[in-house]
């Protein structure tokens, strides 16, 4: 199992602002700057790896210099024209090495592609050596296995020229695995009004709360996982791991 061709990095990304609008982001973004800083409150560089279409970025750059990383060639071309005055990187959060450090460093979901511990701890290596030290590092997982369940739901966005709407489905056909599955029907409705539906499956990973604070802990970071509050989410769902290099 891989996720090699998803169509929503890669031939579809140019719809991903219609999948996913930076508008959206505007709360979450704003817990995470105010966690960075609460942590090092003098963060002034942020490198942000599997920043996907730049939409934390687009909020997070008012505050920080950010630097931007992610493996999918279109998906840094999107970010780039939302994002035209950070600095964009190619490159895979499990081995990529920039030969600098940052003041922080900042993984949103896209950390939910870390298939296997043996991914994770290579992307937390990533992390620790681009961290300075006295540098905290903010990971946002979108679940943790003892905060998983099933669900389904639905979105999308209009522009003035073409419009999208999305269904997710979500589910763990084998939860003693680190990984579950989730499907999304796109549908595509192009400036002529001809609609195409499209078909991905996401691979995700997912570790309990233990996997994440010892594997944290032997890269060599001071862990702690912290609860966060969102508008749209159920209490006790959102969570963060924080960690400060020492
Ligand atoms: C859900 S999107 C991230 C969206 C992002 N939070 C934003 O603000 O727009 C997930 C991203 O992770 C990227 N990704 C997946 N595996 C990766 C890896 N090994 N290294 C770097 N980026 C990766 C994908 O290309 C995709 O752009």
């Amino acid at each position: 199992m891989d996720n090699k061709k998803l169509k929503l990095y890669h031939e579809l990304a140019c719809w991903w602002h219609l999948l996913s609008a930076p508008e959206d982001y505007e709360e979450e973004a704003t817990i995470f700057k105010n966690i960075l800083l609460q942590s090092c409150p003098n963060l002034k560089t942020l490198l942000e790896l599997g920043s996907g279409g730049g939409n934390n970025a687009s909020h997070l750059k008012k505050y920080f210099g950010i630097t931007l990383v992610d493996i999918s060639p279109e998906m840094i071309k999107v970010s780039k024209k939302l994002n035209p005055e950070c600095e964009h990187i190619i490159g895979d959060m499990r081995d990529i090495r920039l030969g600098r450090v940052f003041d922080g460093v900042f993984i949103h979901d896209a950390i939910m592609y870390m298939l296997t511990i043996h991914d994770l701890r290579m992307a937390l290596e990533t992390v620790f050596v681009h961290c300075k030290h006295g540098g905290c590092v903010l990971i946002v997982p979108d679940a943790f296995k003892e905060t998983f369940s099933p669900k389904t739901s639905h979105g999308g966005h209009n522009s003035q020229i073409r419009s999208m709407r999305y269904l997710e489905w979500v589910y763990d056909p084998d939860p003693d695995d680190s990984t579950y599955i989730t499907d999304f029907a796109y549908l595509l409705r192009e400036a002529d009004g001809s609609i195409h539906i499209e078909h991905d499956q996401h691979i995700n990973g997912i570790f309990s709360r233990r996997e994440w604070l010892e594997n944290m802990k032997s890269v060599g970071f001071q862990v702690r996982i912290v609860p966060l509050e969102h508008s749209e989410i159920e209490s006790g769902l959102f969570n963060a791991v924080l960690g400060i290099k020492p």
